[in-house]
């Protein structure tokens, strides 16, 4: 029943704002304050950001602008940042409304899109604005859900680029979750869109406890409601397992009477336990696919079973339905027997790795309750709706690709935020397992923040350049992206440095007024003095350095046999020189560290290698002794004996000489340099020193008896400038970044021809339509025809080097590719990809990654028809999750090749004049050398079954091979007769349609 607050609110609603009592009618509950205040900002006219946690009804508040937008008979575009997402949202939508009026666009699906409501992801709607799509007319309104998405590095700019290429009269209710800058994002969106309401609600509708599972024990991991105080109990676990690491470290107790560190949990008690406790359905994160598996193995083998005998037939019926499209042989290499055991037992596991079919009952059978332990990786945590009673963290770190990273408070509010389902749990459950070492303050400091920052991550690509200056001409385009929320958030830093800068300044003025001496000028003095003594240090470093030069070039000259005092260091004394040092000449770089000396036998018979630090001042040579041929340094006799004749022959010289060190005899030898004292120190270095010296002496300052009292403001002075002009480069580093980055992007692009002052050429337009990762290098294989007289498989293996990206480039073996032109073809694209990168490098950008050739052999062979188990096979890195996802993805970039091909026709039918990157306007040279070998080409391939082109009988026998061009087109090149090359675009679809073939299978649910 309503609280009497809630009556009285719906009651004014009814009165002041009737379309929203209208709409609260349709659900059977009552809204949040944070629900209605959001919906009655949209009613109001107003924008609306609204950030609340994970599971609180933010869709509420984008529902409303939908009912809204067909109340007023306008339309509204729904949009996410996952097709799922949409597709989830869209089915909502068609329940509440009917498909005439509800539409779908996800690039996967086209559904009705000229309907009043649209569902979409962000993208689609971004191409629109590119395009002036038609259907951007009556649009009312745009719901941006999870627009946090904006701070995602590789997409998130498309966010930026639809909150400011919307056209005005357009409303947008952005739903975030929760960031603790959400103002600021606020009053971006405010000052670019006009008046938006920002509602910011860090209420969980359903509390959260925190726990550990330490032993047999799930400890609460505060004591206190305000989540300040940990629990003392735990703290006690965490000193008691630091005890007894000090004690018996490494080894775990014997005997029993030793203590035993607490170990990490084993997967089946935890799930156990918690399912003793009522506290399943529960999600397990582990940050690895291969650890996933092996859970769901793990508790197989225990013999877990969640289920009763009705639920797992029903679990099964789900399962086998969900399937049915999938071909038979397939199911084998795809896991599925083991996947329904798991399954019947209500056991599975969620990752990217999976069929995403798979995936998607997996999520379906957990939401109906049926399967009760997932365990995921951190990929679930994003935009997939699957909440839990219960989510276990098993440890605190995960591993990036590159290091353990420990999980940010952000992250850890991210994943435990899927526990506690609104309107099924009371309250929702957080266990982090114990593990040895662990820190529970460092837990409590993770659960205890709950925000993050939410920052921009955007920046102009090439893509981007090219639509905006068509779309608005090179200044209106820039001084859009001023108004980016990047620019934003940089502007705020730089208001904060210029706050610094103000307040430097103004002590600057106070140290000023403090050091004014009645004498003179006392600024003027002290620059003088800092200037004396930045100069004495050059001149003694100067002076060092030449000194380590002299000694460099003195021990690079000593010849075995040469007798030398080594005058300092470990190994002072007399020795002897028995080889020479490794450097024969000496550095060319007086300051460099000296490399390895001569090897010497020392007075104290010990053969050693000198170092330059050997020798603060230059080796002398004090004689010579002939080492005798047979002489072996490891020989304790011949050492000796070395020893003894260095010795008589010093001490048969050394009367004569007086006691002075003899002069080295003359060989003859011109190279030999005198002995001399250190260089002097450059002239007129030296002269300015005396010079400055005299100034300071003759300043008036010089002689006041307060002087070294204001030296000592001065030199505060003068640091803090220091600090300030830092200060003031990086603020100027930051103003503008963005359009000077948008400049930089638009000079490679009229360099390449895509660009002519404000006019997009047909290159250009062609650039346009391609919206992936390395846009100018498809663009630029496009202009340069690498791809022209491929067939549709060998085109699928080229483009899959640019829409695939391996997960661990450092790992991946040298690729295997199909044989003939495809290699060609892909050292050309390689080539033409280092051409581009040097021309970023010249222009100070860093956005085209290097071709991956990963996946090619995948495409080439699924283009051709292969079975999914044997291009599995094939390709032993893919999980069917990978290929997938990697399929859909090259289809993508396929499709948007082909239809950039025909967008610009001229260009393609032009004679073929090709224009090279480094040498724009000539024509194309056959490369001079076979390019770098960045792989092996198929002939050391031995795989039998690699179908190349030319083989008339591929070796994959599909009954339908889709692309029976593959075997029978011409060779590349200019080809005189035969029949004539498909275009391009044919060639891609054809690609596409070859492709498509059970991919819709693996990836969607069919009902
Ligand atoms: N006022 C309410 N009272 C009770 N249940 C509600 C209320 N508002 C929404 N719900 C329910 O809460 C659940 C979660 O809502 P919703 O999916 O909108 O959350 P969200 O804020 O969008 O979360 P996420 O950040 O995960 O997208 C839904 O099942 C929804 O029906
Ligand atoms: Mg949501």
């Amino acid at each position: 029943m309503a609280t009497p607050a809630e009556r009285y609110s719906a009651s004014r609603d009814r009165q002041s704002d009737p379309e929203l009592a209208i709409f609260r009618g349709l659900y059977d509950f009552d809204f949040d304050p944070f629900q209605v205040d959001a919906c009655r900002a949209l009613s109001a006219g107003r924008g609306v950001l609204v950030a609340a946690p994970t599971g609180s009804g933010k869709t509420v508040v984008g529902e409303f602008a939908v009912h809204l937008a067909l109340a007023q008979g306008r339309k509204c575009f729904y949009t996410t940042p996952i097709k799922a997402l949409s597709n989830q949202k869209y089915a909502d939508l068609v329940r509440r409304y009917d498909s005439a009026t509800v539409g779908l666009l996800t690039g996967d699906n086209s559904i009705n899109g000229d309907a009043p409501v649209v569902v979409m992801t962000t993208e689609v709607l971004r191409n629109m604005l590119y395009t002036g799509s038609e259907a951007l007319a009556g649009l009312g309104y745009v719901v941006l859900d999870e627009v946090h998405y904006l701070a995602d590095t590789s997409r998130g700019a498309v966010w930026e680029e639809v909150i400011i290429h919307l056209p005005e009269s357009v409303l947008v209710a952005a739903l975030s979750a929760t960031v603790s800058n959400a103002e600021e994002f606020g009053e971006w969106l405010d000052q670019v869109r006009g008046g938006t309401t920002v509602i910011v609600d860090e209420h969980r509708p359903v509390p959260l406890w925190q726990h550990v599972l330490a032993g047999h024990r799930l400890y609460d991991l505060f004591i206190d409601d305000e989540h300040a105080r940990v629990n003392p109990e735990l703290l006690r676990v965490a000193q008691r397992d630091t005890w007894i690491e000090r004690k018996a470290p490494g080894r775990p107790g014997r005997g029993g009477h030793r203590p035993r560190r607490l170990s990490l949990p084993y997967r089946p008690d935890v799930i156990s336990r918690l399912d003793n406790a009522g506290l399943l359905p529960v999600i397990t994160f582990i940050f690895s696919r291969a650890g996933c598996d092996a859970a769901v193995q793990q508790c197989l083998r225990a013999g877990l079973r969640l289920t009763m005998p009705e639920e797992a037939e029903a679990i099964q019926q789900t399962a086998e339905r969900r399937t049915a499209d999938i071909p038979e042989e397939d199911l084998a290499v795809l896991g599925y027997g083991e996947w329904l055991e798991g399954l019947r037992r209500g056991i599975a596991a969620h990752h990217a790795g999976m069929l995403p079919a798979f995936k998607e009952v997996v999520e379906e059978l957990f939401a109906a309750g049926l399967v009760r332990a997932v365990f995921a990786t951190e990929t679930l945590s994003l935009g997939i709706n699957m909440p839990a009673r219960t989510v276990v963290i098993e440890k605190l770190d995960k591993w990036n690709g590159e290091t353990h990273a420990n999980l940010t408070a952000g992250e850890y509010t991210q994943l435990t935020g899927r526990a506690g389902r609104r309107g099924i749990d009371v309250e929702g459950h957080a266990v982090v397992l114990w593990h040895p070492g662990m820190d529970p303050g460092a837990v409590a400091g993770l659960a205890s923040t709950r925000t993050y920052p939410l920052n921009s991550s955007f920046r102009p690509s090439y893509n981007m350049a090219v639509n905006l200056t068509g779309w608005a001409g090179r200044a209106r385009a820039s001084a859009l992206l001023e108004s980016s929320f990047a620019q934003f958030q940089a502007d705020r830093g730089v208001s904060g440095l210029a706050r610094q800068v103000r307040k430097n300044r103004q002590a600057m003025a106070e140290l000023a007024a403090t050091m004014t001496c009645d004498k003179g000028d006392f600024a003027e003095y002290a620059d003088l003095r800092a200037l004396l003594s930045e100069r004495e240090s050059d001149l003694s470093r100067a002076r060092a350095s030449s000194r380590r030069a002299e000694a460099a070039k003195s021990l690079s000259l000593l010849r075995p046999g040469d007798i030398i005092r080594v005058p300092g260091g470990r190994r002072a004394g007399l020795a002897v020189v028995l080889q020479r040092g490794l450097h024969s000449a000496p550095h060319p770089d007086p300051a460099a560290p000296g490399g390895p000396g001569p090897l010497v036998l020392t007075e104290g018979r010990q053969v050693r290698r000198l170092s330059l630090a050997d020798f603060p001042m230059p080796a002398e040579v004090i004689d010579k002794i002939k080492i005798p041929g047979s002489f072996s340094p490891r020989s304790p006799q011949h050492r000796k004996d070395l020893a003894a004749s260095m010795r008589n022959r010093l001490n048969s010289a050394l009367p004569v000489r007086g006691g002075d060190p003899p002069e080295p005899p003359d060989r003859g030898r011109a190279a030999r340099p005198p002995i001399s004292p250190p260089a002097p120190p450059a002239d007129a270095a030296g002269t300015e020193v005396s010079e400055l010296r005299r100034r300071m002496r003759k300043h008036p300052c010089h002689d006041c008896p307060d002087r070294e009292e204001h030296a000592r403001y001065a030199e505060r002075y003068r640091r803090l400038r220091r600090e300030t002009e830092a200060v003031e480069r990086r603020m100027a580093g930051r103003s503008h970044v963005i359009a000077r980055t948008f400049d930089r992007v638009c000079a490679v692009l009229e360099r390449l021809g895509y660009l002519a002052g404000d006019t997009v050429t047909p290159d250009g337009q062609r650039l346009a339509g391609l919206y992936t990762e390395l846009d100018l290098l498809a663009a630029e294989c496009m202009r340069q025809r690498l791809w022209d007289g491929l067939n549709p498989a060998e085109l699928a293996a080229c483009v899959s080097a640019l829409s695939f990206e391996s997960r661990q480039p450092d790992d991946a073996h040298p690729p295997r590719l199909p044989k003939g032109r495809v290699p060609e073809a892909l050292s050309a694209m390689v080539r033409t990809w280092g051409e581009l990168d040097q021309l970023e490098k010249d222009n100070d950008l860093s956005f085209l990654r290097a071709p991956d050739l990963g996946f090619a052999w995948a495409a080439y062979r699924w283009a051709r028809g292969a079975t999914l188990e044997s291009v599995l096979e094939g390709s032993p890195d893919l999980t069917p999750g990978d290929f997938v996802r990697s399929v859909k993805q090259l289809i993508d970039l396929l499709d948007q090749i082909s239809k950039a091909a025909t967008r610009a026709p001229a260009a393609q039918t032009d004679p073929l004049e090709p224009v090279s990157v480094s040498a724009p306007n000539a024509s194309r040279e056959p490369p001079a050398s076979p390019g770098p070998a960045l792989f092996d080409p198929a002939p050391s391939d031995p795989a039998p079954s690699d179908p190349a082109p030319s083989d008339p009988a591929p070796s994959d026998p599909a009954p339908s091979d889709p692309a029976p061009s593959g075997s029978s087109e011409p060779s590349p090149g200019p080809a005189t007769d035969g029949p004539p090359p498909r275009s391009l675009s044919a060639t891609a679809r054809a690609a596409i349609d070859a492709m498509r073939r059970g991919v819709v299978a693996y990836s969607a649910v069919a009902d």
